[in-house]
């Protein structure tokens, strides 16, 4: 019988691995993610992938690109129930919050950090899977909190020392001021509907203000003359328009009003703004936000103004890289232990569990056979971890109690210890080699 050859399998398509070394750029823009939620007091949330279809669709809104083209939606085999995996974070965090009424007593601050799924022509900064880092303000209504979230946004691209990205802004208004700026559209582009793709034709019918969002760029010229939302601001939103001007220029963020900014989605309305980049090719939005107060209500719950911005990690991750703000990767250890098995592995084993529970990093020698190995080959794995000191414990040091300590980074040295000192020891090394 021919023994077949098992296939090896594959990821999906625009579906990424982060290897290891990748993981550790993640974990250090997790760290700053962290440490600045905390500076304005956004707490995490932490919502399901999955959803009923039905958040999505509200949230987003029917005539959307998401919507309608890149939702991962599928019938649950068991009960029948319309599922999707969450393209965005923005329509999941408010199911949430009205599920589980957390504006009960007041506004909140959240952030979420995490997986979204959109079934979009995989390219450079394009991907099937992706994750956003986003903050929601919910149950603010004034200016300041639009100019506040855009602000930690500025804070996060200075404090990671990110190149050439700038801030675009606009107002959406009020449903009815779109609702005239809509009957102007769509006057306007019936009379130039030659001028329009398939889709446009079908969404001058349906959602016009989507036109403007087109990426086709045989219809830009034809997009660049359409009547613009911004004059048909009545005084109200564009007063709010005006705060936010103001206070971003008090907090020198500057800033180009773009009157094509709609956004791709339909919750929003008065501020909208995008931070973008011409460092990344096609895909040089980074991140993208704004007010969404009408969402909250049309999700069933009691109405509450909201706005926040989500990003994307992997264009910040790569937008830090070209900016060369990427930082050195931390060694992984402070200390590797050597060892020749059976008693010393156990001498081995008891030192690297008391190392740990100090707060030490360490690896711990274990054999690819479960047997050892020589020290030789076991000191080239000591030295490729990064780590400061190897510990050695073979079977002359154990018969003598002790472990021999030598340093990986400088010239070398090796001194013996007794066992039981060794936690001293080691921290008295790792102090001396930080000094
Ligand atoms: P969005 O503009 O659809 O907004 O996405 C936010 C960011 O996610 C984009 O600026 C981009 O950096 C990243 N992104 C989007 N699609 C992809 C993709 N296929 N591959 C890689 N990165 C991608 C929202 O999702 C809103 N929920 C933002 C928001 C929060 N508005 C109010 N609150």
């Amino acid at each position: 019988m021919s023994e077949q050859k098992i296939q090896k399998l594959a990821g999906v398509r625009g579906m990424n691995d982060v290897l290891p070394t990748d993981a550790k750029q993640w974990l250090y823009l997790e760290k700053i993610l962290h440490d600045l939620t905390r500076a304005y007091g956004y707490e995490f949330i932490k919502t399901p992938i999955v959803e009923a279809t039905e958040v999505f669709q509200r949230g987003i809104g029917v005539v959307t690109d998401i919507v309608e083209k890149e939702m991962y939606s599928f019938e649950d085999r068991l009960n029948g129930e319309q599922l999707t995996l969450r393209p965005e974070g923005t329509a999941a965090v408010v199911r949430a919050v009205i599920e589980h009424n957390l504006l009960y007593d007041g506004p909140k601050r959240l952030c979420y950090m995490g997986p979204m799924f959109r079934h979009e022509r995989p390219q450079r900064g394009r991907y099937r899977q992706f994750h956003q880092f986003g903050v929601e303000a919910l149950g603010f209504s004034g200016p300041d909190i639009d100019v506040e979230i855009i602000v930690m946004g500025q804070r996060l691209w200075d404090e990671l020392g990110l190149r050439g990205v700038h801030l675009e802004i606009n107002s959406l208004g009020q449903a009815v001021e779109r609702a005239a700026h809509r009957e102007a559209l769509v006057s306007y582009f019936t009379a130039n509907a030659a001028a329009l793709d398939e889709d446009s034709q079908r969404r001058l019918l349906t959602n016009p203000l989507r036109i403007l969002d087109s990426k086709n760029s045989a219809m830009q010229e034809v997009i660049e003359k359409a009547p613009r939302l911004l004059d048909f601001l009545g005084a109200e939103s564009l007063q709010h328009f005006t705060a936010v001007q103001a206070l971003l220029k008090t907090h020198n963020i500057p800033c180009k009003i773009n009157p094509r900014l709609v956004r791709g989605l339909d919750y929003y309305n008065l501020t909208v703004f995008e931070w973008v980049t011409t460092e990344l090719g096609a895909q040089g939005t980074i991140a993208g936000g704004g007010r969404y107060d009408p969402l909250v209500e049309r999700m069933g719950g009691k109405a509450a103004p909201a706005c926040g911005w989500a990003m994307g990690i992997e264009r910040v991750l790569e937008l830090m890289a070209i900016s060369g703000s990427v930082p050195e990767a931390e060694s992984v250890c402070d200390i590797y232990i050597l060892h020749q098995g059976g008693e010393t592995l156990t001498a081995a084993f008891i030192a690297a569990e008391q190392l740990r529970s100090a707060g030490i990093d360490t690896i711990l020698f274990c054999a690819p056979d479960g047997q050892t190995a020589s020290f030789k080959s076991q000191m080239k794995k000591a030295d490729a971890s990064g780590a400061a000191f190897a510990v050695i414990i073979g079977p002359d040091e154990l018969a003598l109690n002790e472990a021999q300590i030598k340093d990986l980074r400088g010239q070398g040295e090796q001194h013996a210890v007794p066992l039981t000192k060794l936690l001293d020891a080691i921290i008295d090394s790792l102090v001396s080699a930080s000094e």
